[in-house]
């Protein structure tokens, strides 16, 4: 009986695992993505959600972040995690949907009161304001938007003895299935 980190089938299996624990906790992930002036850009977000059947990631934000500018005009995303109880490293690459409006209503339905508070802020995220507390909160369905982020491909790194890499790749002609490789780490 071989450990779930010796085999590629094993460590996706507890890729989408742990993805999906981290979606239940609301764990914090990093997410990058890249401007419209080519920087790279980075910050912290709550996974909302993982379906390992459809092979995605979900990310709740404003619409009015300069995120939502860079995403519209690059619609590519990295998530990064790093779990130090099993030693795993996870970097996701995915195309990124942002979805408002009708289709995300029903997520805004299960939204709790205080965490509306985070989507609809007076002036919008990321203006200059005058003072440290001068911007108002006011919960808006209408800027509450869901990244949906198709995973393409994982690359993933486990700290054992020995160190061991996989690189794992949605196939094109085969839907739910990976393409699985080692990789020198
Ligand atoms: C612990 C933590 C969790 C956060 N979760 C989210 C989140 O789920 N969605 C989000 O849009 N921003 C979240 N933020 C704020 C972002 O890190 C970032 O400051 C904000 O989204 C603006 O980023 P942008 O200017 O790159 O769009 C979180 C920040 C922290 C510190």
């Amino acid at each position: 009986m071989s450990e779930w980190f010796e085999t590629l089938d094993g460590l996706r299996e507890r890729v989408w695992a742990r993805l999906a624990m981290a979606a239940l906790q609301s764990d914090v992930v990093t997410l990058a993505t890249v401007s419209p002036e080519s920087e790279p850009e980075a910050r912290s977000v709550v996974l909302r959600d993982a379906d390992p059947e459809a092979g995605t990631l979900a990310v709740y934000t404003d619409l009015e972040s300069a995120k939502i500018t860079s995403l519209r005009h690059h619609p590519r995303a990295s998530f990064l995690i790093w779990d130090a109880d099993l030693s795993l490293q996870i970097r996701a690459q995915c195309q990124v949907t942002i979805l408002t409006g009708d289709v995300v209503a029903e997520l805004w339905d299960d939204v709790p009161d205080y965490s509306r508070l985070s989507y609809g802020i007076t002036p919008p995220p990321g203006q200059v304001i005058v003072e440290s507390d001068a911007y108002q909160k006011a919960p808006d369905q209408a800027v509450f938007a869901v990244l949906s982020c198709m995973v393409d491909a994982f690359d993933i790194v486990h700290l054992g003895k020995p160190h061991r890499r996989a690189r794992l790749m949605r196939a094109q002609s085969q839907p739910g299935e990976w393409v699985a490789n080692w990789l020198a780490p």
